[in-house]
Protein backbone atom coordinates (compact mmCIF):
# COMPACT_ATOMS: atom_id res chain seq x y z
CA UNK A 1 0.00 0.00 0.00
CA UNK A 2 1.26 3.62 -0.93
CA UNK A 3 0.20 6.40 0.86
CA UNK A 4 -2.43 8.60 -0.04
CA UNK A 5 -2.10 12.66 -0.88
CA UNK A 6 -4.17 14.25 0.85
CA UNK A 7 -5.81 17.62 -0.90
CA UNK A 8 -5.63 19.95 2.46
CA UNK A 9 -9.48 20.75 1.96
CA UNK A 10 -11.32 20.71 5.70
CA UNK A 11 -12.08 17.31 5.47
CA UNK A 12 -8.46 15.62 4.59
CA UNK A 13 -6.96 18.32 7.53
CA UNK A 14 -10.20 16.36 9.57
CA UNK A 15 -8.77 12.86 8.32
CA UNK A 16 -5.62 13.44 8.85
CA UNK A 17 -5.96 14.99 12.64
CA UNK A 18 -8.04 12.41 13.14
CA UNK A 19 -5.17 9.77 12.57
CA UNK A 20 -2.91 11.99 14.75
CA UNK A 21 -5.27 11.56 17.52
CA UNK A 22 -5.29 7.77 17.15
CA UNK A 23 -1.44 7.79 17.37
CA UNK A 24 -0.29 7.54 13.93
CA UNK A 25 2.06 9.83 12.33
CA UNK A 26 1.45 11.72 9.31
CA UNK A 27 3.29 13.44 6.86
CA UNK A 28 3.10 17.23 6.42
CA UNK A 29 4.07 20.27 4.49
CA UNK A 30 5.78 23.35 6.86
CA UNK A 31 7.83 26.38 4.44
CA UNK A 32 11.01 24.25 5.10
CA UNK A 33 10.35 20.72 4.11
CA UNK A 34 8.05 18.16 4.70
CA UNK A 35 7.86 16.48 8.22
CA UNK A 36 6.65 13.25 9.31
CA UNK A 37 4.13 14.38 11.94
CA UNK A 38 2.75 12.51 15.35
CA UNK A 39 1.93 13.74 18.66
CA UNK A 40 4.87 14.71 21.10
CA UNK A 41 2.53 13.68 24.07
CA UNK A 42 1.97 9.86 22.68
CA UNK A 43 5.05 7.85 23.27
CA UNK A 44 3.85 5.14 20.38
CA UNK A 45 3.35 7.77 17.82
CA UNK A 46 6.81 8.89 18.35
CA UNK A 47 7.94 5.28 18.47
CA UNK A 48 6.65 5.29 15.08
CA UNK A 49 8.44 8.11 13.48
CA UNK A 50 11.33 7.05 14.98
CA UNK A 51 10.80 3.47 13.02
CA UNK A 52 9.87 4.65 10.06
CA UNK A 53 12.16 6.82 9.53
CA UNK A 54 15.07 4.29 11.00
CA UNK A 55 16.12 6.92 13.20
CA UNK A 56 18.34 6.44 16.07
CA UNK A 57 16.83 7.89 18.87
CA UNK A 58 19.66 9.64 20.36
CA UNK A 59 18.43 12.32 17.55
CA UNK A 60 15.94 14.18 19.30
CA UNK A 61 13.08 15.55 17.84
CA UNK A 62 10.90 19.07 17.34
CA UNK A 63 7.93 20.38 18.51
CA UNK A 64 5.68 22.17 16.79
CA UNK A 65 2.80 24.17 17.91
CA UNK A 66 0.12 26.55 16.58
CA UNK A 67 0.56 30.17 16.42
CA UNK A 68 -1.46 32.62 18.67
CA UNK A 69 -4.26 34.58 17.63
CA UNK A 70 -3.09 37.72 19.65
CA UNK A 71 -1.32 40.62 18.04
CA UNK A 72 1.49 40.62 20.31
CA UNK A 73 1.13 36.80 21.21
CA UNK A 74 3.21 35.95 24.19
CA UNK A 75 5.07 32.59 22.99
CA UNK A 76 6.79 31.91 26.16
CA UNK A 77 3.37 31.67 28.18
CA UNK A 78 2.03 29.46 25.25
CA UNK A 79 4.53 27.06 25.05
CA UNK A 80 4.13 27.03 28.81
CA UNK A 81 0.69 26.09 28.11
CA UNK A 82 1.22 23.38 26.09
CA UNK A 83 3.52 22.13 28.84
CA UNK A 84 6.25 21.86 26.54
CA UNK A 85 8.83 24.89 27.83
CA UNK A 86 9.94 25.37 31.78
CA UNK A 87 9.91 29.21 31.33
CA UNK A 88 10.64 29.70 35.45
CA UNK A 89 14.28 27.98 34.29
CA UNK A 90 15.22 30.85 32.42
CA UNK A 91 16.76 33.96 33.58
CA UNK A 92 14.90 37.02 32.95
CA UNK A 93 17.29 38.18 29.87
CA UNK A 94 16.63 34.98 28.59
CA UNK A 95 12.66 35.53 28.59
CA UNK A 96 13.31 39.02 26.99
CA UNK A 97 15.31 37.65 24.34
CA UNK A 98 12.95 34.62 23.29
CA UNK A 99 10.03 36.66 22.98
CA UNK A 100 11.25 39.07 20.73
CA UNK A 101 12.69 36.71 18.85
CA UNK A 102 9.58 34.47 18.67
CA UNK A 103 7.40 37.82 18.04
CA UNK A 104 9.71 38.80 15.14
CA UNK A 105 10.11 35.55 13.32
CA UNK A 106 7.31 32.96 13.88
CA UNK A 107 5.60 31.71 12.37
CA UNK A 108 8.83 30.77 10.48
CA UNK A 109 11.81 28.69 9.46
CA UNK A 110 13.52 29.00 12.84
CA UNK A 111 13.60 26.54 16.14
CA UNK A 112 14.59 27.02 19.41
CA UNK A 113 15.99 24.56 22.11
CA UNK A 114 14.83 25.45 25.53
CA UNK A 115 14.59 23.72 28.99
CA UNK A 116 11.84 21.41 29.00
CA UNK A 117 9.13 20.37 31.22
CA UNK A 118 8.65 16.91 32.61
CA UNK A 119 5.74 15.96 30.90
CA UNK A 120 7.88 15.99 27.36
CA UNK A 121 8.57 12.44 26.75
CA UNK A 122 11.92 11.16 26.85
CA UNK A 123 11.22 9.76 23.40
CA UNK A 124 10.90 13.31 21.94
CA UNK A 125 14.35 15.15 23.71
CA UNK A 126 16.63 11.70 23.50
CA UNK A 127 16.49 11.97 27.19
CA UNK A 128 18.00 15.72 26.89
CA UNK A 129 16.73 18.51 29.30
CA UNK A 130 15.76 20.50 26.76
CA UNK A 131 12.96 20.31 23.58
CA UNK A 132 13.03 21.86 20.49
CA UNK A 133 10.41 24.31 19.35
CA UNK A 134 8.75 25.96 16.37
CA UNK A 135 5.83 27.31 14.79
CA UNK A 136 5.67 26.78 11.11
CA UNK A 137 4.50 29.07 8.87
CA UNK A 138 2.82 27.13 6.17
CA UNK A 139 -1.03 27.42 6.50
CA UNK A 140 -1.57 23.57 6.01
CA UNK A 141 0.52 22.95 9.18
CA UNK A 142 -1.05 25.44 10.91
CA UNK A 143 -4.26 24.62 10.22
CA UNK A 144 -3.35 20.76 10.85
CA UNK A 145 -1.95 21.82 14.22
CA UNK A 146 -5.21 23.97 15.40
CA UNK A 147 -6.99 20.55 14.55
CA UNK A 148 -5.33 18.21 15.86
CA UNK A 149 -4.91 20.64 19.42
CA UNK A 150 -1.52 18.44 20.56
CA UNK A 151 1.89 19.46 19.26
CA UNK A 152 3.24 17.85 16.90
CA UNK A 153 6.93 16.42 16.89
CA UNK A 154 7.90 16.27 13.11
CA UNK A 155 11.31 15.54 11.87
CA UNK A 156 11.85 15.78 7.92
CA UNK A 157 9.82 12.88 6.19
CA UNK A 158 12.60 11.13 4.72
CA UNK A 159 14.10 8.32 5.55
CA UNK A 160 17.38 8.64 8.28
CA UNK A 161 20.61 10.13 6.90
CA UNK A 162 18.52 11.01 2.99
CA UNK A 163 17.80 14.00 1.14
CA UNK A 164 14.92 16.01 2.95
CA UNK A 165 11.61 16.07 1.13
CA UNK A 166 10.35 19.22 -0.25
CA UNK A 167 7.17 17.89 -2.14
CA UNK A 168 4.68 15.60 -1.40
CA UNK A 169 5.78 13.21 -4.27
CA UNK A 170 9.66 13.26 -2.47
CA UNK A 171 7.67 12.10 0.61
CA UNK A 172 5.93 9.10 -1.11
CA UNK A 173 9.81 8.74 -2.83
CA UNK A 174 11.20 8.01 0.81
CA UNK A 175 8.35 6.71 2.83
CA UNK A 176 5.78 5.64 0.32
CA UNK A 177 5.29 2.38 1.11
CA UNK A 178 5.78 2.99 4.81
CA UNK A 179 2.82 5.82 6.12
CA UNK A 180 -0.77 6.10 5.75
CA UNK A 181 -1.34 9.72 4.21
CA UNK A 182 0.72 13.13 2.62
CA UNK A 183 -1.22 16.20 3.37
CA UNK A 184 -0.61 17.97 0.06
CA UNK A 185 1.26 21.25 0.47
CA UNK A 186 2.67 22.30 -2.47
CA UNK A 187 6.68 23.11 -2.93
CA UNK A 188 8.39 24.21 0.24
CA UNK A 189 8.76 28.01 -0.03
CA UNK A 190 11.68 27.76 1.87
CA UNK A 191 13.74 24.67 1.20
CA UNK A 192 16.06 23.84 3.68
CA UNK A 193 15.40 23.19 7.20
CA UNK A 194 14.72 25.54 9.98
CA UNK A 195 17.48 27.44 12.01
CA UNK A 196 18.21 25.88 15.30
CA UNK A 197 19.22 27.91 17.73
CA UNK A 198 20.16 27.16 21.71
CA UNK A 199 19.13 29.31 24.06
CA UNK A 200 21.16 29.18 27.07
CA UNK A 201 19.21 29.40 30.63
CA UNK A 202 21.75 32.73 31.26
CA UNK A 203 20.34 34.08 28.00
CA UNK A 204 23.00 33.22 25.87
CA UNK A 205 21.96 32.53 22.21
CA UNK A 206 23.83 29.76 20.34
CA UNK A 207 23.75 28.55 16.58
CA UNK A 208 23.30 24.83 16.26
CA UNK A 209 22.31 23.96 13.09
CA UNK A 210 22.01 27.18 10.10
CA UNK A 211 18.98 26.58 8.13
CA UNK A 212 16.34 28.91 6.66
CA UNK A 213 16.46 31.84 8.50
CA UNK A 214 20.20 33.93 8.83
CA UNK A 215 21.55 34.58 12.43
CA UNK A 216 23.15 37.79 11.26
CA UNK A 217 19.61 38.78 10.24
CA UNK A 218 17.86 37.99 13.10
CA UNK A 219 20.52 39.38 15.56
CA UNK A 220 20.28 42.71 13.16
CA UNK A 221 16.49 42.72 13.64
CA UNK A 222 16.23 42.34 17.12
CA UNK A 223 19.65 43.50 18.37
CA UNK A 224 19.90 39.94 20.24
CA UNK A 225 23.70 38.48 19.73
CA UNK A 226 23.38 35.04 18.02
CA UNK A 227 27.16 33.28 19.23
CA UNK A 228 28.46 31.02 16.34
CA UNK A 229 28.17 26.93 16.87
CA UNK A 230 31.09 25.51 19.30
CA UNK A 231 32.43 22.96 16.54
CA UNK A 232 30.94 20.78 14.57
CA UNK A 233 30.15 17.64 16.01
CA UNK A 234 32.34 15.06 14.06
CA UNK A 235 32.40 11.88 15.93
CA UNK A 236 34.28 10.67 18.77
CA UNK A 237 33.79 10.56 22.51
CA UNK A 238 33.36 14.34 22.89
CA UNK A 239 29.47 15.44 24.17
CA UNK A 240 27.65 16.22 21.11
CA UNK A 241 25.63 19.95 21.96
CA UNK A 242 23.35 18.76 19.23
CA UNK A 243 23.18 15.10 18.74
CA UNK A 244 21.70 15.34 15.01
CA UNK A 245 24.58 17.51 13.66
CA UNK A 246 26.51 14.70 12.41
CA UNK A 247 28.88 14.81 9.48
CA UNK A 248 26.90 12.59 7.04
CA UNK A 249 23.64 13.47 6.34
CA UNK A 250 21.18 14.48 3.24
CA UNK A 251 22.95 12.22 1.39
CA UNK A 252 22.44 11.02 -2.38
CA UNK A 253 22.90 7.06 -2.37
CA UNK A 254 25.65 7.97 -5.49
CA UNK A 255 28.98 9.48 -3.89
CA UNK A 256 28.96 13.51 -3.70
CA UNK A 257 31.35 15.57 -4.23
CA UNK A 258 31.84 18.86 -3.17
CA UNK A 259 34.55 21.18 -5.24
CA UNK A 260 37.07 23.37 -3.67
CA UNK A 261 35.39 26.15 -5.65
CA UNK A 262 33.29 27.75 -8.34
CA UNK A 263 33.96 25.99 -12.06
CA UNK A 264 35.13 29.67 -12.99
CA UNK A 265 37.59 29.42 -10.15
CA UNK A 266 39.28 26.43 -10.91
CA UNK A 267 42.06 25.78 -13.55
CA UNK A 268 41.57 23.69 -16.50
CA UNK A 269 44.06 21.39 -14.97
CA UNK A 270 42.04 21.15 -11.87
CA UNK A 271 38.64 20.37 -13.87
CA UNK A 272 40.51 17.69 -15.90
CA UNK A 273 41.29 15.92 -12.76
CA UNK A 274 38.26 16.40 -11.09
CA UNK A 275 35.38 15.68 -13.58
CA UNK A 276 37.55 13.61 -16.44
CA UNK A 277 35.06 10.61 -16.98
CA UNK A 278 36.73 7.45 -15.71
CA UNK A 279 35.96 3.57 -16.20
CA UNK A 280 33.80 3.89 -12.84
CA UNK A 281 32.36 7.42 -13.53
CA UNK A 282 31.37 7.80 -17.08
CA UNK A 283 28.96 10.09 -16.70
CA UNK A 284 28.56 12.28 -13.87
CA UNK A 285 26.16 14.75 -12.43
CA UNK A 286 27.33 18.13 -12.13
CA UNK A 287 25.58 20.67 -9.50
CA UNK A 288 25.98 23.92 -10.54
CA UNK A 289 25.59 26.80 -8.19
CA UNK A 290 24.81 29.56 -10.47
CA UNK A 291 25.63 30.69 -13.89
CA UNK A 292 24.62 29.73 -17.53
CA UNK A 293 24.87 26.46 -19.23
CA UNK A 294 26.61 27.64 -21.89
CA UNK A 295 29.51 29.67 -19.66
CA UNK A 296 29.30 25.74 -17.62
CA UNK A 297 29.68 24.31 -21.44
CA UNK A 298 32.45 26.59 -22.36
CA UNK A 299 34.88 25.63 -19.07
CA UNK A 300 34.50 22.05 -19.80
CA UNK A 301 35.07 22.96 -23.24
CA UNK A 302 38.67 24.58 -21.75
CA UNK A 303 39.74 21.70 -19.95
CA UNK A 304 38.86 19.31 -22.87
CA UNK A 305 36.43 17.30 -21.26
CA UNK A 306 33.41 16.21 -23.02
CA UNK A 307 30.09 17.70 -22.76
CA UNK A 308 28.24 14.69 -23.20
CA UNK A 309 29.71 12.75 -20.13
CA UNK A 310 28.19 15.71 -18.53
CA UNK A 311 24.86 16.09 -16.98
CA UNK A 312 24.19 19.26 -15.44
CA UNK A 313 21.69 20.73 -13.14
CA UNK A 314 22.10 24.80 -11.89
CA UNK A 315 20.29 25.54 -8.34
CA UNK A 316 19.82 29.34 -9.53
CA UNK A 317 21.15 30.60 -13.10
CA UNK A 318 21.49 34.31 -11.49
CA UNK A 319 22.63 33.26 -8.09
CA UNK A 320 20.01 33.52 -6.12
CA UNK A 321 20.04 31.86 -2.72
CA UNK A 322 16.37 31.89 -2.25
CA UNK A 323 15.83 29.91 -5.17
CA UNK A 324 19.35 28.07 -4.67
CA UNK A 325 17.50 26.75 -0.94
CA UNK A 326 14.11 26.08 -2.50
CA UNK A 327 15.51 24.11 -5.48
CA UNK A 328 18.81 22.01 -3.70
CA UNK A 329 17.13 19.05 -2.33
CA UNK A 330 14.74 18.51 -5.62
CA UNK A 331 18.29 19.11 -7.96
CA UNK A 332 20.04 16.71 -5.78
CA UNK A 333 17.23 14.18 -5.84
CA UNK A 334 17.10 14.53 -9.02
CA UNK A 335 20.52 13.44 -10.22
CA UNK A 336 20.47 10.61 -8.01
CA UNK A 337 17.39 9.58 -9.60
CA UNK A 338 18.88 10.25 -13.10
CA UNK A 339 19.92 6.41 -14.56
CA UNK A 340 23.03 8.17 -16.54
CA UNK A 341 25.06 9.72 -13.74
CA UNK A 342 27.27 7.82 -11.45
CA UNK A 343 28.61 10.26 -9.09
CA UNK A 344 27.93 13.88 -8.51
CA UNK A 345 29.74 16.81 -7.99
CA UNK A 346 28.80 19.97 -6.29
CA UNK A 347 29.92 23.53 -6.64
CA UNK A 348 29.88 25.18 -3.63
CA UNK A 349 26.94 28.51 -3.85
CA UNK A 350 28.34 32.17 -2.69
CA UNK A 351 28.69 31.85 1.37
CA UNK A 352 26.59 35.35 2.39
CA UNK A 353 26.85 33.74 6.21
CA UNK A 354 22.79 33.02 6.05
CA UNK A 355 21.37 30.84 3.22
CA UNK A 356 24.37 30.11 1.49
CA UNK A 357 26.15 29.25 4.60
CA UNK A 358 22.98 26.38 5.20
CA UNK A 359 23.52 25.93 1.63
CA UNK A 360 26.94 24.46 1.36
CA UNK A 361 26.62 22.82 5.26
CA UNK A 362 23.76 20.63 3.47
CA UNK A 363 26.50 20.03 0.51
CA UNK A 364 29.52 19.65 2.90
CA UNK A 365 27.11 16.81 4.85
CA UNK A 366 25.79 15.35 1.59
CA UNK A 367 29.47 14.81 0.59
CA UNK A 368 30.94 12.97 4.20
CA UNK A 369 31.63 9.16 3.63
O1 LIG B 1 12.63 22.71 9.23
C1 LIG B 1 12.71 21.84 10.10
O2 LIG B 1 13.27 22.05 11.18
C2 LIG B 1 12.02 20.50 9.79
C3 LIG B 1 10.53 20.72 9.70
C4 LIG B 1 9.77 19.43 9.52
O3 LIG B 1 10.07 21.42 10.82
N1 LIG B 1 12.36 19.54 10.80
C5 LIG B 1 13.61 19.02 10.94
O4 LIG B 1 13.71 18.06 11.90
O5 LIG B 1 14.54 19.37 10.27
P1 LIG B 1 14.94 17.07 12.04
O6 LIG B 1 14.50 16.05 13.02
O7 LIG B 1 15.36 16.58 10.72
O8 LIG B 1 16.04 17.93 12.73
C6 LIG B 1 15.90 18.30 14.09
C7 LIG B 1 17.22 18.66 14.68
C8 LIG B 1 17.92 17.50 15.35
O9 LIG B 1 18.61 16.71 14.46
C9 LIG B 1 18.83 18.21 16.31
O10 LIG B 1 20.01 18.60 15.64
C10 LIG B 1 18.04 19.45 16.69
O11 LIG B 1 17.03 19.61 15.75
N2 LIG B 1 17.45 19.29 18.04
C11 LIG B 1 16.22 18.86 18.35
N3 LIG B 1 16.05 18.83 19.68
C12 LIG B 1 17.19 19.27 20.22
C13 LIG B 1 17.65 19.47 21.57
N4 LIG B 1 16.86 19.24 22.62
N5 LIG B 1 18.89 19.93 21.74
C14 LIG B 1 19.70 20.18 20.69
N6 LIG B 1 19.33 20.01 19.41
C15 LIG B 1 18.09 19.56 19.16
MG1 LIG C 1 16.28 15.79 8.86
Amino acid sequence: MTAQILLPTAENIAVAADALQRGDVVAMPTETVYGLAGNAYDETALAKIFGVKERPTFDPLICHVPAVDDAQPDWLEHLQQWGLVNVAALAPLAQERMRLLMRTFWPGPVTFVLPKQPSVPDLATSGLPTVAVRSPRHPVAQALLRAVQRPLAAPSANRFGRISPTSANHVIAELGERIGYVLEGGECTVGIESTVLMVEPDGRVRLLRPGGLSPRAMAEATGVPILPPVVAPISGDTPIPSPGLLASHYAPRKPLTLLPGPLVALTAEQLQTLLSPTEAVPRLGLLRAAGSEEEALARLRVAKIDQQTVVLRTLSATGDLSESARSLFGALRALDDDPRVQAIWAEPVRDDGGLGYAINDRLRRASHR
